[in-house]
Formats: structure tokens, C-alpha cells, sequence
């Protein structure tokens, strides 16, 4: 992949080699799910699919900018203006205006294999990725961690997205097999090893994103606030759902979709830690116990899921060899990560394929992946 952008590079800038190419994976994320917002723990990885940038500073003056596998390409300054038909060029251009102003025009190419809209945080890794080329042009020397924070605040205050700090974190500080117990509050993490004998994490992509997602996932957190401020009437203590036992919402008289909305954060906090400590013991079952726990509590509690995702984690928890399946990132859409056992995976990704295309009539894709590295430089050839 890296060497058909290199060639496409040299076709649109010349011969000079880009100043910067960085990779930027895509993050998965385990279990904690809606959990980042309400200050609670995730444990989210970075993938092995990503995007690559390649970027230098123009010496014509002008800003070109091209998206390899849209075949989209912004030549000057005013189509950037016009950047509302080019999602992607949204997310660099609040990156540069937030971090990087003074560099002037850039030469940026982007490509990859990540695939886009598939809740596996293709927008977070071009921002944090840009975000990192960036710092490479204009020699500052902030840690990985201040990128995800800068990271955070474009797609906040730029694309109006209220999401919490995890896919960044995991995209620009992952390490190889792990994922990291990430406190979402006090932004501690250690890394946890994610390989569990005989088995494979993979995901199922039902290639569909239902529109309102963002409104949706605005709308939760709104919901989580105001429970915090309901529960604080009865516990002044509490600053966020982080904060709750089960034992206090029953007393803090919620309104019912409140209280729904709420246990589940308060019960998918707990799993998270259940779960660092399946995985720390080897023990696939109860991994994949979590796992369908989870999905129902997003299923009906906290209602973010919809038919793709159910059918694929419905077919993939009846399946003999798989540990457990749920719907993974913000919801109505997106993939299911699976814990499976390396035997099944060859029938069941045949069976599932097969099942989801009877009753959708498209095909979903299985995409297995390796836990990888965060966003990094890549030397070129
Ligand atoms: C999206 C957001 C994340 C997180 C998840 C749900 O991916 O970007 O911050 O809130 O949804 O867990």
C-alpha cells in the first residue's frame, strides 16, 4: 500500500520525497463502551489497518491535497473553503487551523486500508495522524498523549462530535498484542496483553452507518449529565456516572429511561475490570460471557445498537467456537468484535457471511487484524 502512495506522490509532487509519512491504525476497543464520556475505564487497541499520510510543505504556494481511495483531490485554498463535500478535508483542516497555522500550505496525500464510517475510528487517526505529521513540520515536542487531547478538541469544536478521549488515546499510545486499561478520568492507563491461546479477536462489519448517529450519541451523554445532576441530589459526592454503584441509582428515583440509560454505564464500568481479568487469567469463556453481556445492555438498555449488529452478534453468540460477540464503538452501525476460537474461524466466517446476506442482501465483511503499534513515523524506502 505504502509504495503505491509513494508512486502516486512522486506523480503529483515530483521527485522530492514527502518531509513526513506516519501511519495511523484504527482502534478497536475490547469492552467499555460509552463509558469514555461518563470518566469511567475502556480498553480499547490500535488495529493493524490504518491510514498512511504522507505530507511536506508546498513550494508552490497552494494547498493540494489528495484522498488516494476516494479519488478525491482539493487544489487551492478556496476549495478548501468549500470543504463540506469532502469530509476528510474537514477533519485536516481543523486539525492544521487548531495546532498548526503558521506552516502555510501543505502537500498531503492520504490512503489506506481502514475503512471508513465502519465505527472503528477512521476519523480519529486521520486527525491524530495529521496531528503528529504536523508536529514533525514544526519541530514541537509535545508528548503523544497532549496530540490526543489536541486530537479531542477538533473533532469536538471543529466537527461537533461529543465523544470522550478513547479512540485517540488508543490510536497514538497502543502497543503491539495489548490494549490498555484506560481511566478516563484521570487519563492513567497500563497496558494489558490481549492474546488469549486458541482464540482470535476479529470483527464483522456490517457495512451499514444509520444517519443520526451523531445526534444519537450527543443526545446520550446528555442523558448520562443529566442523571449525574438528578444523583447528585441524593449524593453530592458524585461528579459523573463513574462515580455510582448500582445501590445508588435504585435510591436516586431516576425516571425510567434515565435509569436504564445510567445502569448500563454504571454494570459496562465493571465489566471492563471483570474483563482485564478474564484476559489476565486466560479465560476465554468468561471473556466471551462479557462480551454478550455487554451487547444486551446496549441492545436494550442503552439502545444504540440496530438490526445489522443484532443479527451478526445474535448469529455469532448461537455459534459453537465463539467465545462472545458484541457491537463495538458508538453504535447503529458499524462492526462486532468476536472472540473466536482459531479452529471455527474459517466455517464461521462462511456461515455468517452466507446468514447476513440471506437476510440483508449484502454481505458483511469479516476483517481479522492484529493489535498493533499507535500512530507512528514510517521510514520510507
Ligand atoms: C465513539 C466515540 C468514543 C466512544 C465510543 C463509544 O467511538 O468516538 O469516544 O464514546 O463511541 O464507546
Amino acid at each position: 500500500m505504502l509504495n503505491t502512495l509513494l508512486d502516486r506522490w512522486h506523480l503529483s509532487f515530483g521527485s522530492t520525497a514527502p518531509e513526513v509519512v506516519v501511519r495511523a491504525p484504527g482502534r478497536v476497543n475490547i469492552i467499555g463502551e460509552h463509558t469514555d464520556y461518563n470518566e469511567g475505564w475502556v480498553l480499547p487497541g490500535a488495529m493493524s489497518r490504518s491510514i498512511y499520510l504522507l505530507v511536506s510543505r508546498s513550494k508552490t504556494g497552494q494547498h493540494h491535497w489528495i484522498a488516494y481511495d476516494l479519488d478525491e483531490e482539493i487544489q487551492s485554498t478556496e476549495e478548501i473553503l468549500e470543504y463540506g463535500q469532502y469530509a476528510w478535508a474537514k477533519y485536516i483542516e481543523g486539525a492544521i487551523r487548531l495546532y498548526a497555522p503558521e506552516l502555510g500550505p501543505l502537500h498531503i496525500l492520504i490512503g489506506g486500508d481502514l475503512p471508513v464510517g465502519a465505527g472503528i475510528s477512521s476519523s480519529s487517526a486521520l486527525v491524530c495522524g495529521i496531528l503528529f505529521a504536523l508536529q514533525h513540520l514544526n519541530g514541537k515536542t509535545e508528548s503523544k498523549e497532549s496530540i490526543a487531547l489536541i486530537g479531542q478538541r477538533v473533532e469536538k469544536e471543529i466537527i461537533g462530535v461529543q465523544g470522550g478521549i478513547m479512540d485517540q488515546f488508543a490510536i497514538m499510545m497502543s502497543q503491539p498484542h495489548h490494549v490498555m486499561l484506560l481511566d478516563c478520568r484521570t487519563r492513567e492507563y497500563k497496558l494489558v496483553d490481549a492474546d488469549l491461546p486458541g482464540c482470535k479477536w476479529i470483527l464483522i462489519n456490517t457495512r451499514v452507518k444509520h444517519a443520526l448517529i451523531d445526534s444519537d450519541y450527543n443526545q446520550r451523554a446528555a442523558q448520562c449529565k443529566q442523571s449525574v445532576a438528578i444523583i447528585q441530589k441524593s449524593f453530592p459526592e458524585v461528579q459523573a456516572l463513574r462515580d455510582v454503584t448500582m445501590d445508588m441509582l435504585t435510591a436516586a428515583d431516576l425516571p425510567e429511561v434515565l435509569f436504564r440509560r445510567s445502569a448500563f454505564v454504571v454494570q459496562e464500568d465493571d465489566r471492563v475490570h471483570q474483563m482485564v481479568e478474564a484476559l489476565h487469567h486466560h479465560d476465554a469463556q468468561r471473556a466471551g460471557a462479557l462480551l454478550k453481556a455487554s451487547h444486551e445492555g446496549l441492545r436494550h438498555m442503552y439502545e444504540v445498537s440496530c438490526d445489522e449488529l443484532d443479527h451478526l452478534a445474535d448469529f455469532a453468540n448461537a455459534y459453537k467456537g465463539v467465545m462472545g460477540a458484541r457491537m463495538m464503538g458508538g453504535g447503529f452501525g458499524g462492526c462486532v468484535i468476536c472472540l473466536i476460537s482459531e479452529d471455527a474461524l474459517e466455517d464461521f466466517s462462511i456461515a455468517c457471511v452466507d446468514a447476513y446476506l440471506d437476510r440483508f442482501g449484502f454481505e458483511p465483511e469479516v476483517i481479522e487484524f492484529e493489535l498493533s503499534l499507535g500512530v507512528d513515523k514510517v521510514s520510507t524506502p
